[in-house]
């Protein structure tokens, strides 16, 4: 292990290779919850996921429970702790909690934006120092909140970058492309979500959504019972099998298709995948969607929301969009070994029903407890893990692949080919400039 690395974890990371400490390391875990997660604009949920006013949802935010609600002044984002003597307010995943959020120990009750409503025979508090209008006797509200078109970020911390700038224009394309698709430019989030836990790091997940090479090696054979299911199909129907399996035969690509993707990394961590996915076959889904948007923008300005092929936008370091498939990953570190992520899926509003029925298609395609293809991951995650936390057989994450050769034009680094490990390095580069703030 390098010297003093707990003192100056920047160390880790070098250009092309990171030191294993990274992964499995108790201490740098905590250290990337202050320093990262805490640090960073986190997303929270989606505005639609508490349409109605009391309705809340409790999430991660690094170490902390923060709830999402809906008060009568609109969303707000709070800490899920009671000042009185700490309780967790919100005990569920999520619920309607009326006019009040009432804590369940002693009845203290907050109206929806946090603040002290009542509290049972306040007399008791006569000559004390306690006072009702102080905020330190409220539910706090997250340091910092932002919504980007609907997707509520927070930050448990005051300064630095607003949302936006954070975003930036790498970041800020997940959530526009996904929108623009919509005839009325917004979402609709689907409830519930499929959660996970995995018991590797974090990180591990990360680096895989951006990992071109891995899905012909890791998800080869259902790729090929994909495409066997199609023929399979074609042959007993006579007609085009539905564009899910196509989702997955994808997946036999050959690798000289994955190479030529692009990869963009952009600043703060948020890397970009391109597309694909042929997502505009010409079957009745696609072209009744196609006039929808035509009849809402034009039809020069469909075309270019509908060529937009994004496979993933990387949201470091809380975050996977999958925007043409109107669905996203969560990740909510919980341990050096243990993640939780959340995948959500949204409805295009005024669009055909068959493109939700499509994403849904891929959705349950990809991530339901049935699928090989998530299955497949979270062995090669596991493995990882393992592999590291043991680690006699080196110290080392190498990263080598096409480094010093992704050329780098204001603030962008684009990726020579499709499979560069150019998302990785810029992921951590990232890691390395918020591990190293201060020391
Ligand atoms: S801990 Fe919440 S009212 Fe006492
Ligand atoms: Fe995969």
């Amino acid at each position: 292990m390098p010297d003093g690395i707990l003192g100056n974890p920047g160390n880790l990371v070098e250009p092309d290779q990171v030191h294993k400490a990274c992964y499995t390391d108790d201490d740098i875990f905590e250290q990337e919850l202050d320093k990262i997660f805490h640090k960073s604009w986190i997303y929270i949920g989606h505005e639609t996921q508490v349409p109605k006013v009391g309705d809340y949802w409790t999430t991660w935010v690094g170490r902390e429970r923060m709830i999402l609600c809906r008060g009568e002044d609109g969303v707000h984002v709070l800490y899920n702790r009671c000042p009185h003597r700490g309780a967790m307010l919100c005990q569920g995943l999520n619920g309607n909690a009326g006019k009040t959020f009432r804590c369940p120990y002693h009845a203290w009750t907050y109206n929806l934006d946090g603040s002290l409503f009542r509290i049972p025979v306040e007399e008791g508090y006569d000559g004390t120092a306690f006072d009702a209008k102080d905020p330190r006797f409220s539910m706090k509200p997250a340091e910092q909140m932002g919504i980007y078109r609907g997707f509520v970020f927070a930050k448990l911390s005051e300064g630095g970058p607003d949302l936006d700038t954070w975003l930036g224009r790498g970041a800020r394309a997940a959530f526009d492309d996904i929108c623009n698709r919509s005839p009325e430019g917004e979402v609709e989030i689907v409830q519930n979500c499929f959660r996970m836990t995995q018991h590797s790091n974090w990180k591990i997940f990360l680096e895989n959504q951006l990992d071109a090479l891995h899905p012909s090696i890791t998800h080869h054979s259902t790729g090929e019972a994909a495409a066997e299911m199609q023929k399979v199909y074609k042959q007993r129907t006579g007609e085009d099998p539905p564009i899910g399996y196509q989702f997955l035969a994808d997946f036999t690509l050959p690798y000289e298709k994955w190479d030529s993707l692009s990869t963009y990394g952009h600043p703060y961590g948020h890397t970009v995948l391109g597309g694909y996915m042929g997502l505009r076959p010409r079957d009745p889904i696609t072209v009744s969607h196609e006039e929808a948007l035509t009849k809402a923008y034009g039809a020069e300005r469909m075309d270019e929301i509908l060529s937009t092929n994004v496979h993933h936008v990387l949201v470091y370091p809380c975050l996977s969009v999958q925007p043409p498939l109107q669905q996203l990953r969560a990740v909510r570190p919980l341990a050096a070994d243990k993640t939780l992520t959340e995948i959500w899926h949204f409805r295009l509003k005024g669009a055909p029903e068959g493109i939700y029925e499509r994403s849904l298609a891929y959705y349950y395609h990809v991530n339901s407890p049935s699928t090989m293809v998530n299955a497949d991951d979270l062995q090669n995650f596991n493995a990882c893990h393992e592999g590291l936390r043991l680690g006699g057989g080196g110290d080392w994450v190498s990263f080598h692949r096409n480094a010093g050769q992704d050329p780098v034009e204001n603030g962008v680094t684009t990726s020579v080919t499709g499979m560069s490990e150019q998302p990785m390095r810029n992921m951590f580069a990232a890691w390395k400039e918020y591990m190293s703030a201060g020391s």
